[in-house]
């Protein structure tokens, strides 16, 4: 098992935030895991299991291991007339399972175009656009539990999927590794138009039934994801950084008096969702910079690293917007973006 020390993360985060793991491995295998695990430092260190880096910010040096997926194949386990049941190992790119789904005529990610990282934290985060989440597919996963060394499989209910959310992040944060994902794909192709602003741009070019297809609507998702969110080879970010607030009808209600072009979503009976980029660019800071950091200029919900940010200042920069949205609306913004570091 080969371990690297001071490893540079600086490739391995989308925000290309400079800093440094004490330790790291790369596991090819899910055998090379329980290998790792035999060593001092896996034993001795603290642990942080890194996807594709595009959902993290290190905001100091990691004085620990981190542990990264490199676990490949997309295989065909079961398929009908209706359903494709198939097997990605965590180390997959996201995207590249996507096209290799829509390519074989395996459907249902079309919405999730373009959305960075690996397979294996599409569970951990429950990622999601365009009104489609990971776990609409979701069949089960395989792992291992680092506390026991166990072999653990789970199903969609033991996942516990919510908004940007599951049990990994919950009581299984740090303590299982994810080698696989299974998805249930269709067979059949129906457009999930759910999302107005795709709908829109959709049919905006004519869109039908019959002469468009899961390609194409791949590919107008992508356009528009790269209308709103930077190429991250190019302007370091972590796509959204916070999650979109749900609050209460009463805070709606009273936030729209003052407001009245609130955009708000129906949750359930008694919550609405408020789109957080909506509040970030009312309290005034879409486009602005802070030192080598700021607030993309097209999309207020999108920090970015102008160059040679250190973490701990887009840090600060989240901390000055939460501080600035609470005051003015009383919505309290929680970062999607996971810190890692003091
Ligand atoms: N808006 C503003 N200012 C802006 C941008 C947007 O006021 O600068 C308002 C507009 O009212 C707009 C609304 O916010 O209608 C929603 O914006 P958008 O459609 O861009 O979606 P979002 O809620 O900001 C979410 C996800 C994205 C996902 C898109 C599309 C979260 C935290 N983010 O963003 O996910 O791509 O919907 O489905 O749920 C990600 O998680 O990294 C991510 C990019």
């Amino acid at each position: 098992m080969f371990i690297e020390n001071n490893k540079s993360l600086k490739k391995l985060n989308t925000f290309g935030i400079e800093a440094k793991a004490r330790f790291f491995a790369n596991i090819n295998k899910a055998e090379d895991l329980l290998d790792l695990m035999q060593t001092s430092q896996y034993q001795d260190s603290k642990r942080f299991i890194l996807g594709g880096g595009s959902n993290i910010l290190f905001s100091s040096d990691f004085d620990g291991l981190i542990i990264s997926s490199n676990i490949k194949g997309i295989n065909l386990k079961a398929i009908d007339s209706e359903k494709a049941l198939v097997e990605v190992g965590s180390g997959e790119i996201w995207d590249d399972f996507v096209r290799l789904s829509i390519k074989n005529k395996y459907y249902g990610f079309e919405n999730l175009a373009l959305i960075p990282g690996k397979v294996g934290a599409a569970p951990v985060q429950n990622i999601g656009a365009y009104a489609c989440e990971q776990k609409d597919y979701f069949s089960h996963l395989s792992g291992i539990k680092l506390s026991t060394g166990e072999k653990l499989e789970l199903d969609f209910d033991e996942c516990q999927f919510a908004y940007r959310d599951s049990i990994f992040k919950h009581e299984l944060k740090d303590d299982y590794f994810v080698s696989s994902v299974v998805y249930n794909l269709d067979k059949k192709w129906t457009p999930n138009l759910k999302y107005k602003e795709l709908d829109i741009e959709l049919k905006k070019f004519g869109f039908d039934f019959i002469n468009q297809d899961a390609e194409y609507v791949y590919n107008t998702v992508c356009r528009v994801r790269k209308t709103k969110l930077p190429d991250y080879n190019e302007i370091g970010n972590a796509g959204s950084f916070f999650k979109n607030p749900i609050v209460s009808n009463q805070l709606k209600d009273s936030l729209l008096t003052l407001y009245p072009d609130l955009p708000n979503f129906r949750v359930d009976a008694e919550n609405s969702k408020i789109p957080a980029a909506w509040l970030i660019q009312k309290a005034g800071w879409k486009g602005k910079s802070y030192g080598n950091c700021g607030v993309f200029e097209k999309h207020a919900l999108i920090l970015v690293n102008y160059g040679n940010a250190k973490g701990s200042e887009i840090k600060n920069l989240a901390a000055e917007i939460i501080a600035s949205v609470e005051s003015q609306f009383g919505i309290n913004l929680e970062p999607e973006v996971i810190f890692i570091g003091e």
